[in-house]
C-alpha cells in the first residue's frame, strides 16, 4: 500500500458545486484497478490471514499469511510490514520462510520481557513467533499428523528470524485441524496461555517458556457451529462504564458465517488462567441468537489482535482480512491479492441483554482525512474514496436510508439501514465484476439491535470495500467490490430523514 499512499498524497474532491483541491488529483489510469489507496495490501502476489501482530519500540507489526510466486495461495510464508501508527505501512522482507517441518500456517507473535524462553540475549527481550507447521507431503500421504506448533524468534525487532531448534514445540497426537496459536502472558498465573482451533473446538494450553506446553482445558463454543474452527484470540477488557472486567474469545469460522463463508465469531465470559466459561447472560443471549459477529459482511476474516500494545494506551486493536474463502482466490485483481480491514479497537458494553463486543475505527485514521465538508446529496468522489458521518431519524424515513455509490457506467453498491426489516445492508449485486462467483453478489445483512430513532452511521470507501460501523460500533458490516471503473459519485438514500451528515476526502 505504501507505494500508493504516497500516490494518493494528491487527492482532490469535488462536492455538487464546488471543488475542493488539497493537491492534484490522481489520474485513474496511474492506479491498477481496485488497488486500496488507504488499506494495507501485499505489494505483489497473496495475501491472507494477518499473523503475529505485535507492537515493539514504537512499531507496529503486521505479518501475513503470504505466497510471493502466486497470486492465489500456496506454500504459506509470513510477509511483513511495520507502522508508527495503523494507517502508513511498510514493506519488509519476508520474515518466515517453510523449512523442514511444513509451511508457515497462521500463528501470532509476543515480546517474551522476562526472557522465560531463554532466545533472549544480553537485556534484549526476544520477539516470538508462535506459529503452526503444515506439512503438505504428510497431509497428502494421508496421515493426520501434518499440523504442529513451532516457534522462531527475533534480536533486532523483527528483522531477522532464527527457527527454534527443538521445533515442533507442540507435536499432533493424530487431529488434522490443528492450527493457528495465538499467545499471551496471563499475569495473574504467570505463565503463557496458548488458545488454538483443533476440529470443533479451542483447545488452551499453558506454558513457562514457550517451549513446553500443557494442555489445559478445551472450549466448545455455542450457537452456530459452522466449520472450521480456524484463528481464535483471548482478551481480557474492561466493562465500559463499569469496574468490571470481561474475557472476550474470537473464532473464525471457514465456512457457515451469517452471510454464507466465513467470519468471525465471539464469546463472552471469564477466564482463570486455564479455562475459559461463557457469561450466563452472555449464554442466554446465544442461545436466543445463535451467534454474535466481530464484523456481520461478508469481508472481515481470521481478524486477531496486537500483543503487547503499552498499558498507557491500553486498546485492544484488531485487524482481519478483508476477503472470504469462497471467493478470495478467485477475485479480479491482476499482481495482487487481498488487503487487510481497517484498524479497529474492540470494546465491551454493557446491555439490557448482557455484555456484547463494539468495534470502532482507531482514531489514527482521523490523521487521512483532507477536507471535511457538509454531506451534499451527491458528492463527486476522487479515487473512490472517503470516510462518512451521518445521522438519520428514523420516524423520518421510507423505506431505506443510506447511500449509494455509482458510476458512469451504471454500477453500483447501495448500503444503509432499511427500518422496515430492522436491518443493516450492503447490496452489492450490481457492482460491477460479480459474476466470478456464484457467491459473491447480493445483499447482505446485520440486524439492528439499537432501539434508538436516531441512526448515526460511520463508513469507510476505498476503491474496493466499504466498511460500515453503525451506533457507535454496535454494527459492523465490511463488504469488499470491483466496479468496472472506480465509482465516482456518492448519493444519500433518503434524504428526508437525514439529520446531519460530514463527508471527509480522504488522503
Ligand atoms: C484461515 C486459515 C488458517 C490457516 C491459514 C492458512 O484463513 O485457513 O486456519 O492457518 O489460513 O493459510
Amino acid at each position: 500500500m505504501r507505494l500508493f499512499v504516497f500516490l494518493a498524497m494528491a487527492v482532490a474532491f469535488a462536492s455538487c458545486n464546488e471543488t475542493i483541491s488539497e493537491t492534484s488529483a490522481v489520474a485513474p489510469s496511474e492506479l491498477e484497478p481496485h488497488r486500496p489507496l488507504y488499506h494495507f495490501t501485499p505489494d505483489s502476489m497473496w495475501m491472507n490471514d494477518p499473523n503475529g501482530m505485535v507492537y515493539y519500540e514504537g512499531e507496529y507489526h503486521l505479518f501475513y499469511q503470504h505466497y510471493p510466486d502466486s497470486t492465489v495461495w500456496g506454500p504459506m510464508h509470513w510477509g511483513h510490514a511495520v507502522s508508527e501508527d495503523l494507517v502508513n505501512w511498510a514493506h519488509l522482507p519476508i520474515a518466515l520462510y517453510p523449512d523442514e517441518h511444513g509451511m508457515i500456517f497462521s500463528g501470532s507473535a509476543v515480546i517474551d520481557w522476562d526472557n522465560t524462553s531463554g532466545l533472549g540475549q544480553n537485556d534484549t527481550p526476544p520477539m516470538v513467533a508462535i506459529y503452526t507447521y503444515h506439512d503438505m507431503a504428510g497431509e497428502k500421504a494421508g496421515v493426520d499428523t501434518f499440523q504442529t506448533q513451532g516457534i522462531a524468534y527475533s534480536l533486532d525487532k523483527g528483522r531477522n528470524w532464527t527457527k527454534y531448534e527443538g521445533n515442533p514445540v507442540i507435536k499432533n497426537p493424530g487431529i488434522r485441524d490443528f492450527r493457528d496459536p495465538k499467545v499471551f502472558w496471563h499475569q495473574p498465573s504467570e505463565k503463557w496461555v496458548m488458545v488454538f482451533a483443533v476440529g470443533d473446538r479451542i483447545k488452551v494450553y499453558n506454558s513457562p517458556d514457550l517451549k513446553d506446553w500443557t494442555f489445559t482445558s478445551d472450549f466448545l463454543g455455542w450457537g452456530n457451529q459452522g466449520r472450521p474452527w480456524e484463528c481464535p484470540d483471548l482478551f481480557e477488557l474492561s466493562v465500559e462504564g463499569t469496574d468490571e472486567t470481561k474475557w472476550c474469545m474470537i473464532v473464525s469460522i471457514g465456512r457457515g458465517a451469517t452471510n454464507g463463508g466465513s467470519g468471525t465469531q465471539y464469546f463472552l465470559g471469564d477466564f482463570d488462567g486455564e479455562t475459559f466459561t461463557l457469561d450466563a447472560q452472555f449464554q442466554q443471549g446465544l442461545e436466543q441468537d445463535s451467534a454474535y459477529w466481530v464484523d456481520w459482511g461478508k469481508d472481515n476474516y481470521a481478524g486477531v489482535t496486537w500483543s503487547d500494545v503499552p498499558e498507557e494506551d491500553g486498546r485492544r486493536l484488531f485487524i482481519g482480512w478483508m476477503s472470504n474463502w469462497q471467493y478470495a482466490t478467485i477475485v479480479p485483481t491482476e499482481r495482487w491479492r487481498s488487503a487487510m480491514t481497517i484498524p479497529r479497537t474492540l470494546e465491551i458494553i454493557s446491555t439490557e441483554n448482557g455484555p456484547r463486543l463494539i468495534s470502532r475505527p482507531v482514531q489514527e485514521l482521523e490523521q487521512l482525512r483532507a477536507a471535511s465538508n457538509e454531506l451534499q446529496s451527491t458528492t463527486e468522489l476522487n479515487n473512490a474514496i472517503g470516510e462518512l458521518e451521518a445521522t438519520f431519524d428514523l420516524s423520518k424515513a421510507g423505506e431505506k436510508v443510506g447511500f449509494e455509490l455509482a458510476n458512469s457506467l451504471g454500477e453500483k453498491v447501495v448500503f444503509g439501514y432499511n427500518p422496515q426489516n430492522k436491518v443493516f445492508f450492503v447490496d452489492r449485486s450490481k457492482a460491477g465484476k460479480v459474476d466470478f462467483s456464484a457467491d459473491f453478489p447480493g445483499i447482505h445483512t446485520a440486524p439492528r439491535t439499537s432501539e434508538d430513532q436516531m441512526l448515526t452511521m460511520q463508513i469507510f470507501l476505498d476503491r474496493a470495500s466499504v466498511e460500515l460501523f453503525a451506533d457507535d460500533g454496535k454494527v459492523a458490516l465490511t463488504e469488499i467490490f470491483f466496479p468496472q471503473e472506480d465509482f465516482t459519485s456518492l448519493q444519500v438514500v433518503g434524504e428526508e430523514a437525514l439529520i446531519e451528515g460530514q463527508f471527509h476526502a480522504l488522503k
